[in-house]
């Protein structure tokens, strides 16, 4: 069996993302299972080249893992003869310009999302890259958790009917930082660094809701600050300039409504992190992040409303698991495995940088419709 190496520049592998899920869980998992197979029998076999900014913390990084290539110098490292492939998992604001290079040294391109903080950034980038003939992908994770991957399958199987709307339920305390350390990064809660729930999240709920639901035609956004001001990593008081939590309304293609929240200034008393509930005239299903319930037309209890009484029915009881039937593997890993197939051996992978700009479309309109107090439409991107 021939082995065939692929040259990864993994920018901003020190960060959360980088480091767990793309680093650990995905680059170095598929070599602990030996390579990728490819079609024609070679195994593709992911050379990382670790960068950022902090020499030691890359050093550290690597002697973890074995590895023996890493650099704080983007350009050399995209400058090297074995390198395809540049990812980007940098903080939002880092992102344009990281790709922009790796894009002019003839490099194939692969991001975390948002692609841009700003739509005409994204698809900037996306016909740079097509002009230059590089692959290019969008981090879209969402789409490969095992209880979206249900979700799809109902929708697929025709399970609800006519789908009428969808409520999803984002979100969790993050602290303030005084009495107990924040658990994300306090670049997210300051606009002027790329922060804010809505271009975080609005860049996931477009694939989620275009690609299993239906397509995203008009976005209503009530924006917040609720906390106005956080204790940053070093312990300094700081001003919150970003949005920290996100009430939107969506309509999507055929009349179906979509309302999200998206909260990092919530405490949770759900199953999971984010929750989607879907109504349809046959079924409805609750799907998390792992588990999918479903209740069908036929097993619909009949509540009445009565305050005098108290509830003598357990309804969430009343709802069936939907089972795996396949086993899902980490979602990161997927999506890369897709990604590498798709520079590899030309494999299909759908979600390039012009989806990656329509998720960014989203968070804009999303921001202005808060912004402006109206509805907007949200039109289809020219490419
Ligand atoms: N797909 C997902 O579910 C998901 C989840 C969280 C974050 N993200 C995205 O991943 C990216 C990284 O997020 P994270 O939570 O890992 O952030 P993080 O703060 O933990 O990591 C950021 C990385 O960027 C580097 N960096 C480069 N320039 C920097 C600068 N000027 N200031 C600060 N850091 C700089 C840091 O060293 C670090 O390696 C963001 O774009 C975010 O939107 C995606």
């Amino acid at each position: 069996m021939t082995r065939r190496s692929i040259g990864i520049v993994m920018n901003g592998v020190t960060g959360r993302m980088g480091y767990r899920q793309h680093l650990v869980r995905s680059i170095l998992a598929i070599r602990e299972q030996g390579g990728l197979a490819l079609a024609d029998g070679t195994v593709l076999w992911p050379e990382p080249i670790l960068v950022g900014r902090n020499e030691a913390k890359l050093r550290a990084i690597a002697e973890r893992h074995a590895l023996t290539e890493w650099s704080t110098d983007l350009a050399a490292a995209l400058a090297r003869h074995d390198v395809q492939v540049y990812f980007d998992a940098q903080v939002t604001s880092e992102r344009v310009q990281g790709i922009e290079a790796a894009i002019a040294a003839g490099r194939h391109v692969y991001t975390e999302k948002p692609l841009a903080e700003e739509l005409a950034e994204a698809l900037r980038l996306a016909r740079l890259a097509e002009e230059a003939g590089v692959r290019h992908g969008i981090v879209q994770d969402k789409l490969f958790l095992p209880g979206l991957r249900k979700l799809r399958r109902l929708v697929e199987g025709g399970f609800f009917g006519r789908i009428l709307s969808v409520r999803g339920e984002f979100g969790y305390w993050v602290f303030e930082g005084d009495w107990q350390q924040a658990q994300r990064p306090s670049w997210n809660y300051r606009a002027e660094d790329g922060g804010g729930v809505i271009l975080d999240m609005f860049a996931h709920w477009r694939y989620v809701l275009d690609e299993i639901i239906a397509p995203v035609r008009s976005v209503q956004c009530l924006g917040a600050v609720h906390i106005p001001e956080r204790v940053d990593e070093d312990g300094k008081p700081y001003d919150c300039t970003a949005d920290d939590a996100a009430y939107g309304i969506f309509e999507l293609e055929g009349g179906i409504v979509a309302q999200i929240n998206s909260s990092w200034a919530t405490r949770v008393f759900r199953d999971e992190l984010v929750e989607f509930q879907v109504d349809g005239t046959e079924g409805s299903a609750v799907a998390g992040l792992r588990r999918c319930r479903v209740q069908h037309r036929a097993t619909t209890p009949k509540p009445v409303w009565n305050p005098d009484l108290p509830a003598t029915e357990d309804f969430r009881a009343q709802w069936q698991e939907v089972p795996d039937n396949a086993d899902f593997g980490n979602g990161f890993r997927v999506q890369w495995e897709a990604f590498l197939r798709h520079v590899a051996e030309d494999g299909p992978f759908p979600w390039d940088f012009y989806a990656g700009a329509r998720g960014v479309q989203l968070a804009e309109l999303g921001l202005r419709s808060w912004r402006e107090g109206r509805r907007l439409d949200v039109p289809e991107l020219a490419r």
